[in-house]
């Protein structure tokens, strides 16, 4: 039996590191850790990628949240609109910003806020939306940034998901005050540990965030002149090495990420297994690959059975976890539903097509019968190519991730734990 895991990040590594390892071992032995001109290069290249003025390299991805939230003014008394289909990680932000989350329901089809949900959620207090770009997904901007702005919500968005996904041709992050990602190891552009930004083009907001991630040290202050009551939520000068290493690659590894999805689409057609349509107007870059199955612990089990890794993203709607309970007020359907049902299958650059159709040979088989039948969510890229002018000079030359099959395959994986494939979202 093969084994067949959910990623494979080790292969990411490995592809990049020829790239890389002069500055890596530089920035190492000179002893140049936090900051400095490693973090200056990714921010400038990374706000460039997304189509913004600014980016401002933080700790992690939820810190980029809340320091967006504080940077903006949004704490305590007011309430800040979240889906309820999301990592905890957004709720969580809006909390440790001081502000009150309000949950919103979600889009059957695609598991995310729409202008509906989210207008429905609106109160006196409301003063800003998280727009959660999930799976890889980004909903109707022009809408939902309509709605909002009718409203006079900020429109803040978690693109911790979302790296390179774009509306109509505009990327992910660009369209809000601010937009948040996490470079997590396991997202599509992700950083050999914890590492985060916000991207915006205000610079007031740009400032500001940079100034409560360092210690409150604003502009070109001295080292112990503290303008604000800060923090410390910096980025490490070897973990911008390595999301430039990276960004070189994330175009080819979002386009080979495409085809896996569209040959699951392709594979899975006419079985058991139903498949959404698409959504015009958005480029989805397929972080995750999430089908809907009724039954979906048994189906899980069964392909787990088979050495098939998958994910769940996720169990438990962020109104239903004990520590945001108190902020629910009523159930949200759509998203109880679904977390009940949601199931990832295995999604990375370096999956091979045969194993693509091991898997779906698999759940064409558990899911024989309709009461198991599968729905894929989320929308298929209909915008082709994406903006070329802001990606790096090395992207041009980046090899496609076909040449870059790592010694440490799929065919090598260990089965799998639930800790294990949480990790990768
Ligand atoms: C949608 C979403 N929001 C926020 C976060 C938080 O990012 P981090 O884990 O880097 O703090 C994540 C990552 O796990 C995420 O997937």
């Amino acid at each position: 039996m093969t084994a067949i895991p959910f990623t494979d990040l080790a292969a990411m590594s490995q592809e990049i590191w020829p790239d890389i390892e002069a500055d890596y071992l530089a920035s190492l032995f000179n002893a140049d850790f936090v900051g400095g001109s490693p973090v200056e290069t990714f921010e400038r290249d990374w706000a460039a990628y997304c189509g913004t003025q600014h980016g401002v390299g933080v700790a992690n991805g939820t810190d980029a949240l809340e320091l967006a939230m504080a940077a903006l003014g949004i704490g305590p008394g007011d309430e800040v609109i979240v889906p309820a289909n999301t990592f905890i990680g957004t709720a969580a932000a809006v909390v440790r910003a001081g502000a009150e989350p309000r949950f919103a329901d979600v889009s059957e089809e695609t598991l995310l806020l729409t202008p509906a949900t989210m207008t429905a959620a609106v109160t006196r207090r409301t003063r800003a939306v998280i727009v959660v770009h999930l799976y890889g997904q980004v909903p109707d901007m022009d809408r939902l940034m309509a709605a909002a702005d009718e409203r006079g919500l900020l429109v803040i968005e978690d693109a911790a998901q979302a790296h390179g996904a774009q509306w109509h041709g505009r990327r992910a992050g660009s369209f809000g005050a601010a937009g948040c990602f996490s470079f997590y190891p396991g997202k599509n552009l992700g950083a050999f540990g914890d590492a985060g930004a916000v991207v915006t083009s205000r610079p007031d907001v740009a400032d500001r965030v940079r100034a409560l991630a360092n210690h409150g040290r604003v502009g070109g202050s001295a080292h112990y002149e503290h303008m604000l009551v800060g923090r410390n939520s910096r980025m490490d000068a070897l973990q911008a090495i390595a999301l430039s290493g990276k960004l070189a690659r994330i175009e080819s590894w979002n386009a080979r990420r495409q085809e896996i999805a569209d040959r699951y689409r392709d594979r899975l057609r006419g079985t058991g297994v139903r498949l959404t349509g698409a959504a015009a107007g958005a480029r989805h870059v397929y972080h995750l690959l999430v089908a809907r199955a009724p039954g979906r612990d048994q189906v899980r089990e069964q392909l787990r059975e088979r050495g098939i890794q998958t994910g769940v993203h996720y169990p438990v709607p962020c109104h239903l976890q004990p520590p945001l309970r108190k902020f629910a007020d009523g159930p949200l359907p759509v998203a109880e539903r679904a977390a009940a049902e949601i199931l990832s299958l295995p999604m990375f650059p370096h999956l091979k097509d045969k194993h693509v159709d091991a898997v779906c040979a698999a759940l064409a088989s558990v899911t024989d019968g309709s009461h198991m039948a599968a729905t894929i969510v989320g929308t298929r890229a209909v915008v082709p190519a994406p903006a070329p002018a802001a990606v790096p000079a090395k992207a041009a030359s980046a090899a496609g991730p076909a040449k870059a099959a790592s010694a440490a395959g799929p065919a090598k994986a260990a089965p799998v734990t639930d800790a294990e494939v949480r990790d990768v979202a």
